[in-house]
């Protein structure tokens, strides 16, 4: 991989500069330069998830009801039949009446999106969202 180091100029308002050095000082950067560069790096990485037949991997957060009567029964089923796609399940019991789950998924784009929504749109699940991203 090529260690040269590109340099250009950026014109940009005062105002829209003073927020992002705000913001990335809050984040813990060091400098613009390492900043920008996550911003292009995660600009590509959508890009490249956006593609249907794109390789990707996913993260899936589901926070869902641990009374509805047996959801967590019916996740796991669903992860089976997706077997192939399903590399890992992490599973917290948050509370007395939720649960956690992370399910890592791989494999084509558009059919880790597919299996996600069908995960998020089960009945009793609260909270479902999918992070997408890519080696
Ligand atoms: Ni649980």
């Amino acid at each position: 991989m090529s260690k040269t180091l590109f340099r250009f100029g950026v014109s940009i308002p005062e105002d829209l500069i003073g927020k992002f050095d705000r913001l990335i000082e809050k984040r813990g950067y060091a400098n613009r330069s390492e900043a920008i560069r996550d911003l292009i790096r995660d600009a590509l990485v959508q890009e490249t998830v956006g593609a249907p037949n794109a390789t990707v991997m996913g993260a899936l957060t589901l926070v869902y009801s641990h009374h509805t009567h047996d959801l967590g029964e019916r996740l796991t089923e669903m992860q089976h039949r997706d077997y192939a796609a399903t590399v890992s399940t992490l599973h917290v019991h948050l509370d007395r009446d939720n649960c956690l789950e992370v399910v890592i998924l791989k494999g084509r784009a558009s059919r880790v999106k597919k299996i996600a929504d069908k995960l998020i749109s089960m009945r009793g699940v609260k909270h479902g969202k999918l992070t997408l991203t890519t080696a």
